[in-house]
């Protein structure tokens, strides 16, 4: 019925805390259970071990049934608390097209597990998790990925995406430096040193940073593929469930076809995804989970002439309109638009998004056209949501949507899409020839993407770019 983001609704970008008394969809019911994505106590145990301090007023489960219950009006005095991996498990299991499938978790940090594999399917038409193997803090994909990011002056646990698109510059020179340093069993993904806080400032010292993003994107997919490796082992089954922010890596997830059959990656895989895992858990059955848009809506029909006009006229244009995107990508519903062709269009965009002139755009084309301009990957029937990168067989007509790798992040719009992004793309395809259009999130740099219809009247005042609603 409907998921958000507290950050959409704050308007504080990764904004940790809850605000069900901005959440005003959600209070517009009554619940006979809410459900959370860790176990209180054990989070609160973690954040002590490692020397944080606690950030929510719910560091034991009354405390958090306290705190949700000051807001939620639900009759039935039922709340309950997952583990976090399992969370995530649920959220991707059950909301996947498959019965039965091996389910790779790999994040940061959640409670103390930093990798999780399970085998999931349905018994009597509930949920069944079974853990096979895991990994547990400090040895942490996640965290070295982070560390890396902070070496090179990014945000940790915020600007990872940025190393990632920095990753298609340098040259891969670090890996045995990078082996040698920090791994102790490449196999069992052990570490050597604990990379929570950050890795010495001298490390790599004589690499660019370029290189240092090449490096540690390349020694990374090892790891990865590693769990995929030993996941695909127990041959429990060919369909692949990935969850956890490191799913987030879409250059990573570009071979993961070459360890399972089908791929089904949740649209919202990181921890704010969890709360719809947490409820899937609670609920325990199959989810009937059709499209992304399930957040706060914003009224009419999908403003596709006036979309249209504009990107023939000005070949840049924004749009605010149906529900928002669960997730942290705008699939086109909250997406500042603009015509791919030309080679200018990229640092016209650049200069409204404010972002590093080194990084691409992604494409949204129309489903059936994929494989004329993209060489798609393997495993991937669902390639709806911004989660993997295709080569572009016509890097030189669309420079504005393909990275120095000659990649793409794509995203393809089948027919029956639920949202007017289809129909926009089909009447642009008539008019120039091109199944494509450039695809950005709406959003005032340094805030979360758009959600009401405020917020585009704010970026329309800001950027004088009009958001169509
Ligand atoms: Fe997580």
């Amino acid at each position: 019925m409907f998921a958000g983001h507290s950050e959409r609704y704050s308007k504080i970008k990764n904004d940790p805390i809850l605000h069900p008394d901005l959440l005003l969809e959600l209070c517009a019911w009554e619940y006979d259970t809410v459900a959370f994505y860790e176990r209180p106590w054990l989070h609160n145990l973690q954040q002590w071990y490692t020397g944080q301090r606690a950030y929510g007023p719910w560091t034991t489960h009354g405390a958090l049934k306290k705190y949700l219950g000051a807001w939620y009006k639900y009759s039935a005095n039922r709340e309950r608390s997952y583990p976090h991996h399992l969370s995530h498990a649920a959220a991707g299991f059950q909301t996947s097209p498959f019965d039965r499938a091996i389910v790779v978790v790999i994040d940061a940090i959640g409670e103390f597990d930093t990798i999780s594999i399970y085998a999931a399917e349905y018994m009597d038409g509930q949920a069944q998790y079974r853990k096979l193997w895991g990994q547990r803090y400090p040895h942490s994909i996640g965290l070295f990925y982070s560390a890396m990011t902070a070496r090179v002056g990014l945000r940790p646990m915020e600007e990872e995406y940025i190393l990632m698109g920095m990753a298609a510059y340098g040259k891969n020179t670090g890996a045995s430096l990078i082996k040698s340093a920090i791994i102790d069993n490449e196999w069992n993904l052990t570490f050597n040193q604990n990379l929570h806080a950050g890795i010495d400032s001298e490390f790599l010292g004589n690499m660019s940073d370029m290189d240092i993003a090449t490096s540690t994107q390349a020694f990374t997919e090892n790891l990865i593929y590693n769990v995929m490796r030993r996941a695909k082992n127990f041959g429990f089954s060919s369909n692949l469930i990935y969850m956890g922010g490191v799913a987030l890596n879409c250059l990573a997830n570009r071979n993961l076809g070459d360890y399972f059959k089908n791929v089904w990656i949740m649209p919202n895989p990181g921890d704010a995804g969890s709360s719809l895992g947490a409820a899937a858990l609670a609920y325990g059955k199959k989810i009937n989970f059709k499209h992304a848009y399930l957040g706060h809506s914003i009224g009419g029909n999908y403003p596709v002439n006036s979309l249209l006009d504009s990107l023939l006229h000005d070949k840049i244009t924004g749009v605010a309109s149906g529900r928002a995107e669960f997730g942290p990508r705008a699939l086109g519903n909250r997406s500042l638009l603009a015509d791919p062709r030309g080679s200018d269009i990229k640092d016209r965009v650049n200069k409204i998004k404010r972002r590093q002139q080194f990084r691409p755009f992604a494409p949204v084309i129309l489903a059936e056209y994929a494989d004329e301009y993209f060489d798609m990957p393997s495993g991937w029937s669902d390639t709806s949501y911004m989660q993997v990168v295709a080569r572009c067989r016509y890097p030189d007509q669309f420079p504005a949507i393909v990275h120095a790798d000659g990649t793409s992040r794509i995203q393809t719009v089948v027919k029956g899409t639920d949202s007017g992004i289809r129909e926009l793309l089909e009447k642009w395809y008539v008019v120039t020839g091109c199944p494509m259009l450039l695809n950005t999130s709406l959003n005032i740099r340094g805030e979360p993407m758009v959600n009401d219809r405020a917020d585009a009247d704010r970026f329309e005042q800001e950027y004088g770019v009009r958001v169509w609603s």
